[in-house]
């Protein structure tokens, strides 16, 4: 049985519907590949977060993190849910006014802020610059002196947690480019750095421990070090913070061994964590911030593409090369990433037998499914991989001069282009006689 997510439904033409379209109508309107999201998906992944805040009395924001899929489309989107955003460029930022985020809603990270995207974020009136080193603090401040200007800030701090998962992504082990250690006394220097600065009105304090996490168990260990942290500041400098900020990080299903909570279990995890260490420690209770990304947008996204050439090597392996590839999802190719897919413009009974399914680009490495099991396929079928809604489009690239897939957000039996495909012009847009 194929992993179907959201309103993912096979429709009487034995046609791959989602959000009630179908998608080999989608693939002829819009070509292949095509991303398709599954906009219901989104809202009640987006929902389920913020009501288990909101259920829980606890005064939180809920910041979707863009790196992993953004668009105009999907910053409306997620106005519409009352969602914040979590940017790492100038870029980010731009694109998110741009699709009617409030400024105030938007969080600033990134381990090297250029001088040009601290004014940029300045000057649009970014609600909360996440700062990370030493170096930013100083150049924030210059920037801010010379506008006479006062900015609300957070700070990283990397907790020193080895968040032991399956294939993830770290970030909050002491040994990272990210954050301020605590270490070594790092995190302290830069508090005291920041309080005494009349430009930087601080927040509060900001861990992510990592990505693609299953278990609890990482989140309650942060919860459990950043609580210890700031109750020693707390004595220390008489210093309390408004915000604890977890990061994101949750884990999805990407194929069927995978077994991730619930975003309502982790959310519910980490109230519980904070509320005992608080009562613990006589700590006034923070105002809970989360970034999820993945987790919002992974399983929304499939991705459609159109089958060519077969390659069958007696006793060795039976190649099934699609339209797409490296160029619209690097993620198996960088790491070793899984995915399920299946057949989308039919149902077939006949026997499966292993495949390999490998794109267009010129490159061995460019597999996107290494083993999967496929009943006889030809060309013009068309092949659906499922959960490619994170780091997918977002990581695109045109490698070997392929296009960039289009983008199209399905909902109540309606589709909606958001972002067009790419063009042969749009290839040389950029080029310089
Ligand atoms: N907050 C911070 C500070 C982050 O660095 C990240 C991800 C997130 C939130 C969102 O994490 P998520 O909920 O999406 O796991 N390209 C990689 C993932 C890199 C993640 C970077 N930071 C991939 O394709 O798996």
């Amino acid at each position: 049985m194929p992993l179907l997510f959201g309103t993912a439904e096979f429709n009487e033409k034995e046609h791959l519907t989602i959000g009630g379209c179908d998608t080999a109508v989608l693939a002829e309107k819009y070509g292949t590949p095509l991303f398709v999201y599954d906009v219901a998906h989104i809202r009640q992944r987006a929902r389920g977060f913020k009501q288990t805040f909101n259920s829980l009395g606890v005064k939180n924001k809920v910041i979707y993190a863009g790196k992993a899929f953004c668009c105009i489309a999907m910053y409306k989107l997620l106005e519409e849910e009352g969602l914040g955003c979590d940017v790492v460029s100038a870029g980010e930022i731009y694109t998110a006014i741009k699709g009617g985020m409030s400024p105030d809603n938007i969080e600033f990270h990134g381990n090297n802020k250029t001088k040009e995207e601290l004014v940029y974020a300045v000057e649009q009136g970014v609600g909360t610059i996440i700062i990370d080193n030493f170096y930013e603090i100083d150049l924030l401040s210059e920037i801010l002196k010379g506008k006479d200007k006062k900015q609300k800030v957070m700070f990283r701090i990397t907790p020193g947690v080895d968040a032991q998962t399956h294939d993830y992504i770290l970030t909050g082990q002491v040994d990272s480019k990210f954050g301020f250690d605590v270490n070594s006394g790092k995190a302290t220097e830069a508090l005291e750095k920041i309080l005494a600065d009349e430009h930087l009105i601080l927040q509060g304090a900001h861990c992510h421990i990592g990505s693609q996490i299953f278990s609890a168990e990482g989140f309650l260990a942060a919860v459990e070090k950043m609580m210890l942290i700031l109750n020693e500041w707390k004595n220390q400098f008489d210093y309390t913070v408004n915000i604890l900020n977890m990061g994101g990080g949750f884990g999805v299903k990407y194929t069927e061994s995978d077994d991730p909570l619930e975003p309502e279990v982790f959310v519910k995890a980490i109230v519980n964590a904070v509320k005992a260490q608080c009562e613990l420690l006589d700590y006034s209770f923070p105002e809970i911030w989360i970034e999820p990304g993945r987790s919002i947008i992974a399983e929304a996204g499939t991705t459609i593409y159109t089958i060519g050439s077969q390659k069958v090597i007696p006793d060795v392996r039976h190649y099934i090369s699609v339209d797409g590839g490296m160029g619209d999802n690097i993620r198996p190719a960088l790491y070793d990433a899984k995915y399920d897919g299946f057949l989308a413009n039919r149902i077939s009974t006949e026997k499966p037998e292993e495949v390999r399914i490998v794109g267009k680009y010129c490159e061995s490495g460019d597999v996107l499914i290494k083993e999967i099991d496929l009943p006889p396929v030809e060309a013009g079928d068309l092949f659906a991989i499922t959960s490619t809604g994170a780091y997918g489009y977002s990581m695109a690239n045109n490698y070997n001069r392929n296009v960039k897939p289009a983008v199209v957000f399905v909902e109540n039996g309606q589709d909606k282009l958001v972002i067009r495909r790419e063009t042969y012009e749009d290839l040389i847009a950029l080029d310089c006689e």
